[in-house]
């Protein structure tokens, strides 16, 4: 088998390498990576496999310098002769980023970019599989509470919280414009948050959340509606699974499903049995946010329900003594509230019949492995990164 893997540099992607890198089966594996130079590109492939001492294979791993932004990349990637022997395509490069001041880069990754690889995949001679790394969350915020099936998405009618799931479940329709239904395969993960395994994630993004949520300690959300959060050694393990498996859908949810899900209270009552020097947690309703951000500015209205937790603000005025860095987080967390609240778990049926795979292990449990990694984060920096 000869890959074609993009977005390799990323947090799914790097793991992704590693783990194919490892496999007989795979004979060369080009990774589509941006780079100013080919000297830069081996010093990010270095990079992926000194994070845990693993083999960098020079020659089974092939760089191919480029970019999803770039115009002419269909017809550089046509013209490029050493990658006529792709048979399949992990596409797992995307703009992740929830914040909508990067909406217009994120549509011009994931679907623009996505496109321009697409027409180049539909001319090579030899292509089998098309796996594509969607996201089980294109099912829209309108959907709560409740178990969600492979066959409801790609829906036209969901209405989405943030421009990144609307690219993803356009980029599913992009695939059935270029390609035949055999050679497409979408792998949809849930919320990828961390390891399960005690090393250093390739990213910390839903870990920073984790993190800014520890640190606030009240919180503006429903703790019991269902998370549906796998690690991202078991979203890797069942990405490659499943491209070896004898599939009998062409979508997949790589998910915790309702067996495993968790919930904000069980993850936190972990958190709080760790980092016990910190006030307990409390949930509020979601739009005390509003509240918390007016609080900041010292614009709150005297009556309002915030003030019945002198505790917290108090806390708050010590622990961030600058209310611009306590707004920062509140934006940034945003997004990832309005997540949380939908109470979305994403049936797995369909995976654990077709792959031999387990079940994932629960966020609330495997999280124990990851406080050390937690306790690193700087929570600021991260708001202000993604
Ligand atoms: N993480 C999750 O919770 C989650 C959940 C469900 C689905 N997914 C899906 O899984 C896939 C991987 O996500 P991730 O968490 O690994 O994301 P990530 O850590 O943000 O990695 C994104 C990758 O895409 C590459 N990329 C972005 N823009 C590019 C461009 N213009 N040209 C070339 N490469 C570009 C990045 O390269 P650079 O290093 O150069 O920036 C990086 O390698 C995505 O398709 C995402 O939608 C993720």
């Amino acid at each position: 088998m000869n890959i074609f893997l993009t977005g390799a540099t990323g947090f799914v992607g790097g793991e992704l390498l590693v783990s194919l890198s490892k496999l007989n089966e795979v004979n060369k594996i080009y990774c589509f990576i941006r780079s100013s130079s080919e000297e830069e590109v081996i010093l990010r492939l270095e990079k992926i496999f000194n994070l845990r001492n693993d083999f960098f294979d020079r020659k089974k791993i092939i760089p191919v310098l480029g970019d999803l932004f770039d115009e002419n990349l269909s017809a550089s990637l046509i013209e490029n002769k050493t990658i006529k022997d792709v048979d399949v395509i992990i596409h797992s490069a995307a703009n992740t980023s929830f914040s909508g001041i990067y909406d217009d880069m994120v549509v011009k990754a994931n679907m623009g970019g996505l496109e321009k690889i697409l027409l180049w995949a539909k001319t090579l001679p030899h292509l089998s599989t098309f796996l594509y790394i969607g996201t089980a969350t294109i099912c829209g915020k309108d959907i709560k509470n409740r178990i969600v099936f492979e066959d409801e998405s790609p829906n036209l009618q969901a209405n989405h919280l943030v421009k990144y799931t609307y690219t993803k479940m356009h980029g599913e329709l992009l695939l059935h414009k270029h390609l035949p239904k055999d050679k497409i395969l979408v792998a949809r993960p849930s919320i990828i948050m961390g390891d399960s395994r005690k090393v250093t994630p390739r990213s910390p993004v839903i870990l920073w959340a984790v993190a800014t949520i520890n640190q606030l300690r009240l919180i503006p959300a429903n703790e019991h509606a269902l998370l549906d959060i796998i690690p991202v050694d078991y979203a890797t393990e069942a990405i490659v699974k499943l491209l070896f498996a004898k599939r009998n859908h062409s979508v997949y949810h790589i998910s915790s499903g309702a067996a495993a899900a968790t919930t904000a209270f069980k993850v936190t009552k972990n958190l709080e049995a760790y980092f016990t020097e910190l006030p307990p947690f409390h949930f509020v309703q979601k739009p005390i946010l509003n509240q918390m951000k007016h609080w900041t500015r010292n614009r709150l209205q005297p009556d309002s329900e915030l003030y019945n937790y002198p505790v917290y603000l108090n806390y708050w005025e010590k622990a961030f003594t600058d209310s611009g860095s306590l707004r920062i987080l509140f934006a940034g967390l945003d997004p990832y509230l309005e997540f949380m609240e939908l109470g979305q778990v994403f049936d797995n049926t369909r995976l654990l019949n077709d792959v031999a795979i387990e079940q994932s292990p629960a966020a609330d449990i495997y999280i124990k492995n990851c406080m050390t990694f937690l306790e690193r984060i700087d929570v600021l920096e991260g708001a202000l990164d993604f």
